[in-house]
């Protein structure tokens, strides 16, 4: 309170405020969302858990393609493109399969920067994603899906994913296990993740967040049949709670 009346209730940009403040702010809006999260815990706790997989998809049905997928804020996918390149996801010829890919933002950066491949197909539970997808891009393939139980007819040398897995609840593992199924020998899957233990579901009732330990990931890319694991992180941008663990997987 006695920062913002030093500025006079100025808004500044946000490379001059300081770290703390920042902190301090974000701790206020996680208190003040407090009794939110009590009410939804309540109405979780009432409802048949096996009404869990379909709230959690529901919000994405309904997701518009716009940058409130990324933190309201536009975010370039060079960062994830340029390690997924680093770890062998592109090449000439090469099918590119990618879960949730919003409004487009790896796409477009994968294209921007020129990496190869042949064909994108993407695969996303918004119908209004798709829509805007297939218009932006035209020479590519968008299918409206649940990449749980989505039958995709393609052969494919790379999975990628990003900001979207930790979404599936109750875990991303059957996604995994379908789409892995679709992936040519060789092929590699890169995706991230929140690095931790948490899981859970905002204040809105339907958007689940779910963290994995390098144990759980491990343990999930295996019965999946990637059993190959490595990780990496990708910064997405300047913001310092925008790195994600990177996972790698293959056969
Ligand atoms: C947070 S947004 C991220 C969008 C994009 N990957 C990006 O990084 O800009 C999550 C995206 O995944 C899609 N999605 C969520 N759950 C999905 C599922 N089970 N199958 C396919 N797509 C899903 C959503 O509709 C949304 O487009």
């Amino acid at each position: 309170v006695r920062y913002n009346a030093a500025v006079n209730g100025r808004r500044l940009s946000r490379a001059l405020v300081p770290a703390s403040i920042r902190r301090l702010r974000q701790d206020l809006k996680a208190l003040r969302e407090v009794p939110e999260r009590l009410d939804w815990l309540e109405t979780l706790l009432l409802e048949p858990p096996e009404r869990r997989p379909e709230r959690a998809r529901e919000r994405w049905r309904e997701a518009a393609p716009d940058v409130h997928l990324t933190w309201a804020r536009s975010v370039k996918g060079d960062a994830f493109i340029e390690k997924a390149r680093a770890h062998g996801a592109f090449g000439p010829g090469k099918t590119i399969v990618e879960v949730g890919p919003g409004y487009g933002r790896l796409l477009e950066a994968a294209r921007r920067l020129g990496v190869p491949y042949e064909r994108w197909v993407g695969v996303d539970l918004s119908p209004h994603n798709v829509a805007h997808l297939t218009e932006r891009f035209p020479e590519e393939r968008f299918v409206e899906g649940d990449a749980s139980t989505v039958e995709l007819d393609v052969e494919a040398d790379a999975l990628v994913s990003s900001l979207t897995l930790k979404h599936i609840y109750p875990s991303f593992e059957a996604a995994l296990t379908n789409l892995a199924g679709r992936l040519r020998p060789g092929g590699v899957a890169v995706f991230d993740v929140i690095e931790g233990s948490r899981r859970y579901f905002e204040p809105d009732g339907k958007t689940y967040i779910r963290w994995y330990t390098r144990d759980e990931l491990r343990g999930i890319c295996e019965r999946a049949g990637l059993p190959d694991v490595a990780f990496d992180e990708v910064q997405h941008d300047d913001e310092p709670n925008h790195r994600r663990l990177l996972v790698i997987a293959r056969a």
